[in-house]
């Protein structure tokens, strides 16, 4: 009898019970009833504290097109898991008793980035460890897509699509404001998919006497409104070259003001050319409803490579894609590195091409 450990860690995606389900009927199929599959409930926290149910085939159906995670899903951030919690339990040891416990064959792990470093930290000490690579931000080393993030694209497109037609009744600027964390692939994507003038994005600093340029350029060639697609992280020039200190004290100055750096932008905005500027922030939306088609197939193909990996024991290592070919990388070489958008690659050349601002010119 094989037994199989499942989680999902940190912030949800639509595509998290789409993978499980390709994960489960892999096993199923591979091993048919010598397969149980354990679910652990709100991510690292039910390894810890031994928060788990048995699953069974029947509670995979009818997940392919639901969003979120049947099993919850909580932020168990790595820097504090080998610090003792309140009660002064060794998270790292529960985590590695638990599976022991329950006599696992393998945990697979649904998760971004800090989810696959404490992935790759049981697998060095010494746990059959499969990692799965979710999130909407799209910036995890290793693969070149993760699940969850086309959906994320699409309804921020979807987003920027309605913000269009009243953007143009009114002679406004209006600044969407898209998730990515510290990456701009959403952005990116979504702002070109959305037919946004100008996306500023964390990996190109912006100069606002650029962005404002655009705006009135816009204005003289007798386009009344802009659309400006801003990642959560977009910095300017003067705050790329601040200290990770000094910059961490300004962010914190600027967000006591405004509810996020898109009001800051947008109030430059309005002082600097007096027009008005909207803010519209889709926010959690990004993460909800039902996987698009695209994450569907990914996630059941990544789902099934990893049920494919355990009949091989082949653990220690993260489900990829790699030129539209399902791979696997180490987990000792992802861990810890962020996949950015590099400013010079094709795509941001094409999108200029298109005539859109970065803010940097
Ligand atoms: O990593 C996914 C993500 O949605 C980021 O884009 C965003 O910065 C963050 O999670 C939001 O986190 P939370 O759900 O904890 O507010």
């Amino acid at each position: 009898m094989k037994r199989i450990g499942l989680l999902t860690s940190g912030g949800d995606c639509q595509a998290l019970n789409a993978t499980m389900r390709g994960v489960a009927k892999g096993l199923y199929n591979l091993y048919g009833s010598e397969v149980e599959i354990i679910g652990f409930i709100d991510g690292y926290k039910g390894l810890i504290y031994e928060d788990y149910k048995k699953l069974s085939p029947i509670d995979f159906t009818g997940l392919l097109t639901r969003g979120g995670t049947i099993l919850g899903s909580s932020r168990q951030p790595f820097k504090l898991m080998r610090e003792p919690d309140e009660n002064g339990l060794d998270k790292v040891e529960a985590m590695k008793y638990t599976y022991r416990r329950l006599r696992l064959d393998c945990l697979v792990v649904l998760g971004g980035n800090g989810s696959q470093k404490t992935a790759n930290l049981l697998s060095e000490e010494g746990l059959n460890v499969i990692g799965l690579p979710k999130t909407i931000d799209n910036d995890l080393w290793g693969t070149d897509m993760t699940f969850g993030f086309q959906s994320a694209v699409d309804i921020a497109t979807d987003v920027i699509d309605c913000i269009h037609t009243t953007a143009a009744s009114h002679n406004r600027v209006f600044m969407v404001e898209i998730m990515g964390h510290k990456a701009g692939w959403l952005t990116l994507n979504a702002g070109i998919a959305g037919g946004a003038d100008i996306i500023l994005i964390p990996e190109i600093p912006y100069d606002i006497e650029s962005v404002i340029a655009k705006i009135n350029q816009r204005a003289a060639s007798g386009n009344g409104f802009t659309i400006l697609a801003v990642a959560e992280g977009a910095i300017s020039k003067k705050e790329a070259a601040m200290s990770k200190k000094e910059y961490k004290k300004h962010l914190a100055e600027v967000l006591e003001k405004y509810p996020s750096v898109s009001y800051a932008i947008a109030d430059k905005i309005l002082k600097k050319t007096g027009k008005e500027v909207r803010v519209t922030v889709p926010g959690h939306m990004q993460r909800g409803g039902a996987p698009c088609a695209y994450d569907r197939v990914l996630s059941s193909r990544l789902g099934t490579t990893a049920a494919l990996m355990i009949s091989k024991g082949e653990f220690g290592s993260m489900v990829a894609i790699h030129d539209r070919v399902i791979t696997s990388v180490p987990l000792k070489e992802i861990a810890g590195k962020l996949k950015t958008i590099d400013p010079k690659s094709d795509i941001i050349t094409e999108a200029r091409l298109l005539g859109i601002s970065f803010g940097d010119d």
